[in-house]
């Protein structure tokens, strides 16, 4: 494990500091990010193919994956390729979300003001304001008539304990 990867599982590990660990990776993350999850694992082995802009989230389960390792069959057949290699980058864009278990794959595009729909694969550009879900990834709707479906359906507990939460949501369901 090389000197990078060491510290920035000293820093998952100990503070808890995910961003930290994942900015010594080499991922750049512009301001305001959130992520759930071990930064080895999520950012995969080119984390410096990874850019991310501003106020982005990336939820539990989500893998981005910046490398071709199916090359591992062609390696086999075509002593050639033998120290092949395919790596391409990944940006997302500023205000995103990423559903949980969702994967990334390399050479993607995910534009602003995004959302990814739970367990998504995500092998194509994704268009600035969009609804994206399903394997492989398609927008179905904008951002904007996601809005307005929701707006309707929201109380305001953001930021209060789940205790708080089940007493307030428990009346409506
Ligand atoms: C993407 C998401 C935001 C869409 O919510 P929504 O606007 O209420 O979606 P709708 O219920 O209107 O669904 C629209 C269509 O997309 C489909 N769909 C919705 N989410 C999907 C998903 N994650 N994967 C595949 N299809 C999905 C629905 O089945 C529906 O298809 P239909 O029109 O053929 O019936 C939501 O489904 C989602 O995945 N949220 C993320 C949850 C999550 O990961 N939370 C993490 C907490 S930390």
């Amino acid at each position: 494990m090389n000197i990078r990867r060491l510290a920035a599982r000293g820093f998952h590990a100990i503070l808890r500091n995910n961003i930290a660990a994942a900015k010594i990776l080499g991922v750049t993350f512009g301001k305001n990010c959130k992520f759930i999850g071990n930064p080895l694992e999520l950012f995969g082995s080119e984390p410096w193919a990874i850019h991310i802009g501003d106020h982005v989230e990336l939820t539990n389960g989500v893998q981005i994956i910046t490398h071709d390792g199916a090359l591992w069959v062609a390696r086999s057949l075509d002593k050639t390729l033998e120290k092949a290699d395919i790596i391409q980058k990944v940006t997302i864009g500023n205000n995103v979300f990423v559903g949980t278990n969702t994967t990334i794959l390399g050479g993607v595009t995910i534009g602003d003001n995004v959302i990814i729909g739970a367990g998504s694969v995500v092998n194509k550009d994704i268009p600035s304001g969009f609804v994206a879900v399903g394997v492989p990834a398609k927008p179905i709707k904008t951002v904007e008539a996601y809005l307005a479906d929701k707006r309707d359906s929201v109380l305001d507990t953001k930021g209060m304990s789940s205790r708080q939460k089940q007493q307030i949501w428990s009346k409506v369901f």
